[in-house]
Order: C-alpha cells, then sequence, then structure tokens
C-alpha cells in the first residue's frame, strides 16, 4: 500500500470547501491542514480535525504538507504559488492560473527553477465522460474533426451580484465560466489558431459582459462556436448537464456537440449519432446511449490524480503551460471582442 499523500488546502473559499469533501472522499488522501486569511475558515479545520494557519509562511515554517491546493482569489495565485513552489511543495493551483499572462510565466518558471510540480485545477478534464469523448476521437471513431458547437447558458441570480468584482472587468461569464470550456475543447480538438468575439452587456446593463459568441479556428483546420450567457434560463451548459456539483440540478440535456465525417458525440448525456451503412442525410441517423455518469467524482479524481503525482506514478496531467494556453485564448477572446477583429493566438 502506497503512502497517503498528507494535502493542505489554501482558501476555503466557494472551491476550496469543495476539496475538503474530495479529500476525504480519496483513499490515497489525508487532509493535513487548512490555511485562510478570514478567521471564519477555522470551523473548516474544527470540522476535520486538522491544524489552522492564518497564513501560507506560517503552515511551510511550521509544518510542511506533501502537496497543497491553492483555491484563493485569482490576484493572489502567483504569490501563493510560488511561496509553495520556492520550498518544493508541490501546488494544485485552482484555475484560471493567473490573473495575467505575465504572472502566469512567473509562476510556471519558478516551477521549473524548483523542480517541483504545478497542476492546473481544470477538473473536467479529470471527468470519465471527457476522457471518453477523448478517446473515441484520438482513435478516429468521428473521422475527421469538422466542427464543434459549445453552449454555455445560464442564469445567474441576484445573490452572485451582490460581490461587486462579479460586476466588474474579469467578473462575468466569459472570465468565470468560459476557461473551463476553452481548456476542454482545446483537451479534445486540439490546439487553436484563431479567435473571434462578439460581447454585449444589453440585458444586465453591468460593465462587464452577460453573453458572448466566440469563433474558434483549430490548427487541425477545424471550425467552433461557443457562446456564453449568464442571463438565459436554460439547462444547456456544462455545469447543468454534467452533474459534477450537487449545488446545481443536474438535467439530461448536452452542452457540447463535436461533429465529425463519420459520427457525432454529444455529451455530457453522452450520444453517439451515425448512419449505420451509408452516410446520408437521407438515412436514419441511430446513435448508441453509452452514458458515463461519474461526474460527481470529478473533484476526487483530480486529488487521486495529485497524489499519484507526488508519489511519483504519474505525470500532471493538466500543467502550468496548459494553464497559459487557455489564459492567452481567453485573452485574444477579450481582445477580439473589444475590436471586432480576428486575433491569432501565439
Ligand atoms: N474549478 C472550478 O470549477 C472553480 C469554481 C469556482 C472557483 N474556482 C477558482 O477557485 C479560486 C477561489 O475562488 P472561490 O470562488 O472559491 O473564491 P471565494 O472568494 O469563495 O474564496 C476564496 C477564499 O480565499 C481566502 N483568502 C483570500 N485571501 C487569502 C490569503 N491571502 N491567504 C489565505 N486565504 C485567503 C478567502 O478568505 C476565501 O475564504 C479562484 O481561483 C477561482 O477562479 C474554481
Amino acid at each position: 500500500m502506497e503512502r497517503k499523500i498528507k494535502i493542505a488546502v489554501v482558501g476555503i473559499g466557494l472551491m476550496g470547501s469543495q476539496h475538503l469533501i474530495a479529500i476525504k472522499n480519496s483513499k490515497k488522501a489525508d487532509l493535513h491542514s487548512v490555511v485562510d486569511i478570514n478567521e471564519r475558515s477555522r470551523a473548516h479545520a474544527k470540522k476535520f480535525k486538522v491544524p489552522f494557519y492564518k497564513n501560507s509562511s506560517a503552515l511551510i515554517k511550521n509544518n510542511k504538507p506533501d502537496a497543497v491546493i491553492v483555491a484563493t482569489p485569482n490576484q493572489f495565485h502567483e504569490k501563493h504559488t510560488i511561496s509553495f513552489l520556492n520550498a518544493k511543495i508541490p501546488v494544485l493551483l485552482e484555475k484560471p492560473i493567473s490573473s495575467n499572462i505575465q504572472k502566469a510565466k512567473k509562476i510556471i518558471a519558478s516551477s521549473r527553477k524548483n523542480k517541483t510540480h504545478l497542476l492546473i485545477g481544470y477538473h473536467r478534464r479529470h471527468n470519465a465522460i471527457s476522457t471518453k469523448v477523448k478517446n473515441k476521437i484520438s482513435k478516429g471513431k468521428l473521422g475527421k474533426i469538422v466542427s464543434v458547437n459549445v453552449m454555455c447558458w445560464l442564469y445567474k441570480n441576484k445573490e452572485w451580484f451582490k460581490e461587486k468584482w462579479r460586476v466588474k472587468k474579469g467578473g462575468g461569464p466569459l472570465g468565470i465560466n468560459l476557461v473551463h470550456d476553452i481548456d476542454l475543447i482545446c483537451y479534445l480538438l486540439g490546439p487553436i489558431k484563431y479567435v473571434q468575439a462578439s460581447s454585449s452587456n444589453r440585458i444586465r446593463k453591468y460593465r462587464v459582459e452577460d453573453t458572448a459568441v466566440v469563433n474558434f479556428v483549430f490548427k487541425s483546420g477545424a471550425l467552433g462556436t461557443l457562446s456564453v450567457s449568464d442571463t438565459i434560463v436554460s439547462p444547456w451548459s456544462y455545469e447543468l448537464t454534467a452533474g459534477e456539483n450537487p449545488a446545481y440540478s443536474i438535467t439530461n440535456q448536452s452542452a457540447y456537440y463535436i461533429g465529425g465525417t463519420k459520427s457525432s458525440i454529444q455529451f455530457p448525456n453522452y450520444k453517439e449519432w451515425y448512419n449505420k451503412k451509408e452516410r446520408s442525410w437521407w438515412k436514419p441517423i441511430l446513435h448508441k446511449d453509452e452514458s458515463t455518469r461519474e461526474s460527481r467524482y470529478t473533484l476526487t479524481n483530480q486529488i487521486n490524480h495529485l497524489c499519484d503525482v507526488v508519489n511519483k506514478k504519474a505525470k500532471p496531467k493538466i500543467t502550468g503551460e496548459d494553464g497559459l494556453v487557455s489564459l492567452k485564448i481567453f485573452a485574444a477572446i477579450i481582445k477580439s471582442a473589444k475590436t471586432g477583429k480576428k486575433v491569432k493566438i501565439k
């Protein structure tokens, strides 16, 4: 039996508290401690019977864990992550890697300099459904990928907007929701070459967008579209269809549609569509349903993967470089939405 990895969680807010549960559900990990500047998080330490620290230096100085999860607000990612990497403690850093590209590069450089692993928390890649779709595409089951359509339509209630940062730059659906989708489509379909985007604040009238559409050109030549909005009452978003987070009421819809020359796939409510013999719009379209609804385990899968990396049994599935790629695409989308022009990803 391999040794259990002791993990500290830094920042016990919306996401950090989910990680506490995921660690509890993992057979490979133990919770080491919790760190938060806010005294109210001491209650979590009490509940899980672990030490509480008010800052990361106190943790590093007094009681080094085997790994940490950094789930603090984006603007603190650089400071916290680099302090742990300098202490040679592997980090699972919440998405996005940072609030800007320069800081993201510093984080990656620190991981390299310290020869210490950095993993980015794009947890959807740890969902069995994503692995299944990835395998289908890699094995050529869909033929040549022609196009992908992604929907991220949801309705955020009044309470969500009480936090002032959520109505300012970076707090809209492009900054909050879209990055997960960018990471997932790059994982499934490969690198993106160009983006072109339009955004609007027509409905909510905040300074930040409530709705946006994005066109993608992939290096493979495939084309894609993504439509995101936080002011549409609808079931068509990954959150409401994957069932990863019990906070959302799950539906049996899908949000991703990937089309190839042999067949097409929709998921998270997985269906594969195809013609039996001759490929033709005049022939019946059949579908295989091989639903993989293990979504509730996604965050625990991510913890297990972190433990495997620390135990030298796996390499990081989502690296700092992957985090930088999605951040660059995000920045290009923001630029294109401002100028209306197509932007090349460098
Ligand atoms: N993977 C996902 O699906 C997902 C979902 C939500 C948020 N996130 C990411 O998780 C991170 C946190 O977001 P959130 O929504 O949980 O935020 P939050 O505001 O709910 O929680 C942040 C926590 O960090 C603590 N904190 C702030 N400054 C700190 C410091 N200097 N030292 C220690 N603790 C500090 C706060 O007290 C708070 O408890 C962000 O990077 C966000 O993008 C990821």
